[in-house]
């Protein structure tokens, strides 16, 4: 199947590691030129090279997103080598810090404030830098595509995430909001909402790729305090998210705008 992504550049933020690293690899394997973008260098550059030893095309770009000025002049110095963002991929995210092993978060109410602005900053402020810079020169071009990576939290509320939940939510109504604005452009604007993700990270909340509810106490233990039972009983794996992003990166979806595709196994159900 051609889904047409060969000569197109996407921009993945937090492409460094997880989510956002299975996204740049799954995007280069279908002959687009990525721009991984990372707040730490050596995961840019790790990842990059990762692509180009596979045979793919990418370029590092190390820098903090939600500097909306110094985004905005590196990512013109980068845009000049690989030409304009054709595919906005928003992946950098927080999740709030939990511990492998316990559900040890806090409640909104025993959170200090200055973890508010980190979540919010990152998540919601993030996106909006990313497409205020890339948008208008879509909008000249009449061409992009703009995905979100948001959580099944900012659906249907979290208990003990409830900042990022709302974050989340923010830029679900946010994209909405751009859907709408930028339909008349032939610019797409969607989100694939995730839940629970198990990979490497030091900081999400689950490690175990290759943990199933037969196998592990504590995935049974967030498993049954989700309203919705088990679904197909394992945890998101990056690959999962990547495949969804890839397929609304692509023609294959010239006519979906707006929407927010729940890749969750099952977690909720909209
Ligand atoms: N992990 C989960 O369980 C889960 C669940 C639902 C949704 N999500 C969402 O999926 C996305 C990816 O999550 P993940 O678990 O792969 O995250 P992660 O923490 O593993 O990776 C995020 C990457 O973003 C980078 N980053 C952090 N701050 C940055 C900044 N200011 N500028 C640029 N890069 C920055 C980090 O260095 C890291 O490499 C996020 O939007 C997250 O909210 C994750």
């Amino acid at each position: 199947m051609d889904l047409q992504l060969i000569d197109k550049v996407a921009l993945v933020t937090g492409g460094g590691m997880g989510v956002g690293r299975s996204i740049c690899k799954r995007l280069a394997s279908e002959g687009a030129t990525i721009i991984v973008n990372d707040i730490v260098a050596e995961r840019c550059q790790a990842v990059s090279k990762e692509i180009t030893e596979d045979g793919g095309a990418a370029t590092p770009f190390v820098c903090d997103i939600t500097s909306l000025e110094t985004l905005r002049k590196e990512l013109a110095q980068i845009t000049q080598q690989t030409g304009p963002v054709d595919i906005l991929v928003n992946n950098a995210g927080v999740v709030p810090e939990r511990r492998t092993g316990e559900i040890g978060r806090p409640l909104f109410v025993e959170m200090h404030d200055k973890y508010w602005k980190k979540i919010v900053d990152l998540n919601f402020y993030g996106a909006m830098n990313c497409v205020s810079i890339v948008g208008p020169s879509m909008m000249e071009r009449r061409q992009g595509k703009i995905i979100s990576i948001v959580s099944e939290a900012g659906r249907i509320g979290e208990a003990r995430m409830a900042v990022y939940s709302g974050a989340k939510a923010a830029v679900i109504g946010f994209s909405k909001a751009i859907a709408r604005e930028l339909g008349p452009y032939c610019i797409n604007v969607n989100m694939v909402a995730l839940s629970a993700v198990a990979h490497e990270s030091p900081i999400a909340g689950f490690q175990k790729i290759s943990a199933t509810v037969e196998t592990d106490e504590v995935l049974r233990k967030v498993l049954r305090s989700y309203p919705i039972g088990e679904g197909l009983g394992r945890l998101t794996r990056p690959e999962d998210a990547a495949d969804a992003v890839l397929f609304l990166a692509s023609e294959r979806a010239a006519y979906i705008t707006g929407q927010c595709l729940g890749v969750n196994g099952g977690f909720a159900m909209m």
